[in-house]
């Protein structure tokens, strides 16, 4: 199976291809990647010798290298590629609408002219917007509250709408907060866990008591290839880690794990429009493909702090802004001296 990968070298797409080339040894991946801020091909170390592994720099709203790429006649797409932080979408909303719903269409007008068999979009569990009770299932109405959620929710419609317009085999995934190594230190875990690495506070939004669901990077990776594997088209899954907590019982967890006092918590500004509560109602993957996460939460935060403190190569760089600076000159847009796999 040869698949091809946008936004690969972000967090949760550079768990994936290591996963894959872990449990199929036989897949071969192309990851395409614009390596904006938080791209960074330092998560992918140690696949890049791999001869089954290529990558290539393009924007996926850049039709002509999509194109290219996607002329590659791979078996299946997984979109992982996006503008992926809300902080940021509140001061530039104009980069989420181009790449969380221009790209996606981009991909799925080139992905149809080439007949691909498999088109999955990684969504998220914030296009059904903010729930005080209960839990969202598949059919919960839309209802996004950022320009990061609504630009996700716009390019979920323009998926659905291939499907029911051009019978293309597009599936949605729809999963809750991810946490683990190698995710960008502006998402809550990462930033508190490092600010503490560098002995500084943490910025607590509000009253700290708005609620997200924890999902391990690797139960998703499992998701998402069971459901390349085996989820049927035109369906959307949802992912949720089953792990609610408010960010005050996160961030409390994370002092004590990394032995500091609560002075270290700067209670600051809240966000705007700052959603209360995700949850999402997971049982139709489970149900249905008989997916279960395996990774228990306090274990699993226990060991991505200890993957910060062992990694300070990976995360000082990006803090200090050494990566931007350094590391990205050196790929340039499209093949040039890249290797293609058949
Ligand atoms: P990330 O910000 O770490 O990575 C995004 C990647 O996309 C980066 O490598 C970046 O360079 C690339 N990219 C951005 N714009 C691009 C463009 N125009 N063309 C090509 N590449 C581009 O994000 P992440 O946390 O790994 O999230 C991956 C996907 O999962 C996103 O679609 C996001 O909406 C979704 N998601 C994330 C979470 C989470 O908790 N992180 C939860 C649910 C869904
Ligand atoms: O729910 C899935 C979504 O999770 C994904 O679709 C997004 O791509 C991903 O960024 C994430 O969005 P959140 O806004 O939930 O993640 P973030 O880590 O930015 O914030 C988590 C919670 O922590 C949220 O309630 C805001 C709060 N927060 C965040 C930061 C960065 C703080 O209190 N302080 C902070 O400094």
């Amino acid at each position: 199976m040869k698949i091809l990968i946008t936004g690969g070298a972000g967090f949760i797409g550079s768990n994936f291809i290591r996963y894959i080339f872990k449990k199929h040894p036989d897949y071969k991946i192309i990851n395409f990647d614009k390596l904006t801020y938080a791209g960074n091909l330092e998560n992918l170390k140690d696949v890049e010798d791999n001869p089954d592994y290529k990558f290539v720099k393009g924007d996926i709203c850049d039709k002509k290298i999509v194109d290219e790429v996607i002329s590659e006649k791979p078996d299946a797409i997984i979109n992982f590629a996006a503008e992926s932080h809300v902080d940021r979408s509140i001061s530039d909303p104009h980069s989420f609408l181009k790449t969380d719903m221009q790209g996606v269409i981009t991909l799925l007008e080139i992905a149809k002219k080439y007949n691909i068999k498999r088109f999955i979009q990684i969504s998220t569990d914030e296009v059904y917007g903010s729930i005080n009770e209960t839990s969202c299932a598949e059919k919960h109405p839309l209802n996004p509250s950022n320009p990061y959620s609504a630009s996700k929710a716009a390019a979920d419609l323009m998926v659905h709408s291939y499907f029911v317009t051009y019978k293309m085999p597009v599936l949605t995934v729809r999963s809750s907060n991810n946490f683990g190594p190698y995710q960008y230190p502006e998402k809550i875990i990462p930033l508190f866990i490092t600010n503490l690495l560098e002995d500084k506070k943490v910025p607590l939004y509000g009253d700290g008591l708005n609620i997200r669901d924890w999902l391990y990077v690797l139960d998703n990776c499992e998701a998402i290839d069971l459901i390349l594997d085996k989820g049927k088209e035109g369906e959307v899954y949802n992912v949720g880690g089953g792990n609610e907590k408010t960010n005050l019982e996160i961030t409390r967890l994370i002092l004590r794990e990394m032995g500091k006092d609560e002075s270290y918590i700067d209670y600051v500004e809240d966000r705007l429009g700052h959603d209360r509560r995700y949850s999402l109602d997971s049982s139709k993957i489970k149900e249905t493909l008989g997916w279960q996460p395996k990774y228990n939460f306090e274990q699993s935060l226990k060991k991505t702090i200890q993957w910060y403190r062992n990694n300070e190569w990976w995360w000082k760089k990006i803090k200090s802004g050494e990566y931007l600076e350094y590391y990205k000159k050196q790929y340039e847009t499209g093949y040039k001296t890249q290797k293609r796999i058949s």
